[in-house]
């Protein structure tokens, strides 16, 4: 079976090591598994109920049906001081309003990248609760946390150099179609 997952970058910064990986994925995905990048989060505003009201934003409602009718969600970011970037945060408390709510039963797989020694697993912990809440089905295993990314860089060509790391990025998204294919079909949107 084909699978078809979308990306969520949680930087917006033009050489961002999180958006090398996110933009490298689909040349790593296994056979029968494309991957695409949705809108970027710096096209959504600010979460604000008054503004709900009077409608949703397009590219909060792009983004909604774009992550319904994929088979799974790849969220790459940054950690921002120990947690989820406000700007990551500001897109799921958009989409956690739309209804049907477009993470729900979602199998979802999380990746971070850092210059640190621990790769983001701090902010990986804060995301898993806020998608538990939107009741998305995050895959537990392989943890994707990139850490000491200045040695799997070549941020001059912005490329991921590392053989490590690819093959690992590559078993996860295997992963998580294996995780797509238990949950089943994802709902029409
Ligand atoms: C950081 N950085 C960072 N790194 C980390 O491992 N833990 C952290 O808590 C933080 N906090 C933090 C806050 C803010 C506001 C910034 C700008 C940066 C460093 C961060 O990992 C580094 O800048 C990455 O390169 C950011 O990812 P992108 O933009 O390269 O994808």
């Amino acid at each position: 079976t084909s699978r078809h997952f979308v990306t969520l970058l949680g930087s917006l910064r033009r050489g961002s090591l999180n958006g090398i990986v996110a933009r490298t994925l689909p040349q790593l995905a296994p056979a029968g598994i494309e991957i695409s990048m949705l809108g970027s989060i710096g096209d959504l505003p600010l979460y604000d109920p008054d503004l709900q009201e009077r409608g949703f934003p397009a590219p909060v409602l792009a983004m909604a049906e774009r992550i319904a009718a994929a088979d799974g969600l790849i969220i790459v970011t940054p950690e921002y001081n120990y947690s989820v970037p406000g700007g990551l945060k500001n897109a799921l408390d958009w989409l956690s309003r739309i209804s049907p709510q477009p993470l729900a039963r979602k199998p979802v797989a999380i990746q971070t990248v850092s210059p640190g020694a621990i790769g983001g697993a701090r902010a990986q912990y804060h995301l898993r609760q806020s998608l538990v809440f939107m009741d998305a089905i995050v895959l537990n295993k392989p943890e994707v946390m990139i850490g000491q990314a200045a040695e799997k860089f070549d941020t001059a060509r912005l490329e991921l150099t590392d053989q490590r790391t690819q093959d690992f990025l590559a078993r996860q998204i295997q992963a998580l179609a294996d995780l797509a294919h238990v949950v089943g079909k994802p709902s029409a949107v």
